[in-house]
């Protein structure tokens, strides 16, 4: 193969030259490349010399060849100007160098958000059944009439069909920019329904803490963070907003609505409800559920998500929310939403009745996301409780039995997404500081409505994060006893 890499160094004419020519050798491959992407267009359109995605695929191959020693990316718009000798790589942590060569020593482990990197290798394993590209005309308009693109709904039904997480015939589907914009307007529609009566939203902790951050932007009086006054509770003046994370967020439980008051109004927020993070066990089918891509192929960065709705009314205050908060989802995510499930439902397509015996990068070769997912968290939690085992200070204070899961057809055992950790001496009552002297930045949970005797750590992060927390964490345990 050619040298592809430039420099980041030298500017030497001879070096342009070679750069000319190494791109002069990626269009012509990528031709080649790109001819097999879509087997509807015809064959004369694609060898023609003016073919219009011959500049974007050039671009593209180049930034996907270039040379970040494995540990970091350059995306094609960072070559936009030209310059291609002052590009550097964006390093995963821990990494720096204008090709991520060299190591920085001593880094912390951060992981408290819960950026869900480890996708990334499956998806540059898969970046031809994934890829699309968009010509300059593609959907400029509002499309006021067209909220969600058909590709993207017919998508997400058949995705939902073939996991089997959730019953999708006969439901409403709302896309929003993201969980978050969802359960904005999952507040506004309980609101506008609330007959003028103070409507408080209510997770029993542990929480995700964005929710209570979400709710405190909003004025007191009409949707307000936690329970009421004790003389307002016991009277149904009220309307309780249940927020159900189910898998949970941080503890990977499966939950179900815990309040009594008659007018509960329930949101389902579940988004980890994947094969990836848990035993799937038959079709949710309650009446307002949240999904997001972003837990469910990994790009997070789409700001992706939608809801399953049961009522009309209710579907149609969802959708007016979306419309008056952002006139709609951005088409260029929408559409690249739709391709990556898309590639996922293909790949599933092609080979039935897969094993769990394999390691993760024969599952990405196969295409078959959630089996890669499955194992990759699998034997990341197998190191992670290794270690704990052995430890009498730290416990992972969560529940992992194995059950039957519909879409594996076998016995798994649950991969959530963090791990819960809780210290148990009596001197130890910051976890979160125990951590962080220990070089692992965690979120605590008293951001979760708990105390920080426990912490959140992100299992869901880069190859290189995870394994720099696996250090950090041995190296605790040991001077922990
Ligand atoms: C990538 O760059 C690093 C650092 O400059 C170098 O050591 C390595 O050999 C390069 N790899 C390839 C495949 O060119």
């Amino acid at each position: 193969m050619v040298q592809r890499q430039p420099s980041s160094t030298s500017t030497s004419p001879l070096l342009g030259a070679s750069l000319a020519f190494n791109l002069a050798v990626l269009a012509w491959w990528a031709s080649r490349v790109y001819f097999n992407v879509g087997p509807a267009v015809s064959e004369t359109s694609i060898h023609s010399k003016d073919s219009w995605t011959r500049t974007a695929s050039v671009e593209a191959e180049f930034a996907e060849s270039f040379n970040c020693s494995g540990r970091g990316v350059v995306y094609a718009e960072m070559f936009f100007q030209g310059a291609h000798d002052a590009v550097s790589c964006i390093c995963e942590d821990c990494f720096t160098g204008s090709h991520c060569e060299h190591v920085v020593p001593n880094c912390q482990a951060i992981v408290h958000s819960g950026d869900p990197l480890m996708f990334v290798p499956y998806w540059r394993q898969n970046s031809a059944a994934s890829a699309v590209l968009i010509p300059g005309w593609y959907r400029i308009g509002y499309e006021l009439t067209q909220r969600l693109i058909p590709g993207l709904e017919k998508e997400i039904r058949t995705l939902h069909k073939l996991v089997g997480n959730a019953v999708i015939d006969g439901r409403y589907l709302v896309v929003g920019t993201g969980e978050m914009q969802l359960m904005m307007a999952a507040y506004s529609t309980v609101s506008m329904e609330a007959e003028g009566l103070p409507v408080n939203v209510v997770i029993p902790p542990p929480y995700y803490d964005a929710y209570e951050r979400q709710v405190k932007t909003i004025k007191p009086g009409t949707v307000t963070w936690g329970m009421p006054s004790l003389t307002l509770q016991n009277t149904e003046n009220w309307i309780p907003l249940e927020v159900v994370i189910s898998p949970n967020n941080p503890d990977g439980s499966i939950r179900t609505g815990a309040l009594k008051h008659p007018r509960t109004r329930t949101v389902y927020d579940h988004a980890y409800y994947w094969p990836h993070y848990t035993p799937i066990t038959g079709p949710l089918d309650d009446d307002l559920m949240l999904f997001t891509l972003s837990k469910t192929t990994g790009h997070a960065g789409s700001r992706i998500g939608w809801a399953i709705i049961k009522d009309h009314e209710v579907y149609q205050k969802m959708q007016l929310f979306v419309v008056l908060n952002s006139v709609g989802v951005s088409h260029e995510a929408q559409l690249r939403a739709a391709q990556l499930l898309r590639s996922a439902r293909e790949g599933y397509q092609k080979a039935k009745n897969v094993g769990l015996d394999g390691v993760p990068t024969d599952y990405a070769a196969q295409q078959l996301l959630f089996h890669f997912a499955h194992t990759k968290l699998r034997s990341r939690w197998d190191r992670m409780n290794q270690l704990f085992q052995a430890s009498n200070r730290f416990l992972i204070a969560q529940d992992r039995d194995p059950k039957y899961c519909n879409f594996f057809k076998e016995i798994v055992r649950p991969g959530p997404a963090f791990a819960w950790i809780h210290c148990q001496r009596e001197e130890d009552k910051s976890c979160l500081e125990i951590f962080k002297e220990a070089g692992i930045v965690a979120r605590g949970g008293a951001r979760c409505g708990m105390t920080d005797r426990y912490v959140r750590l992100s299992m869901v992060d880069g190859d290189s994060a995870f394994e720099n927390l696996i250090t950090h964490v041995q190296a605790l345990l040991m001077s922990g006893r």
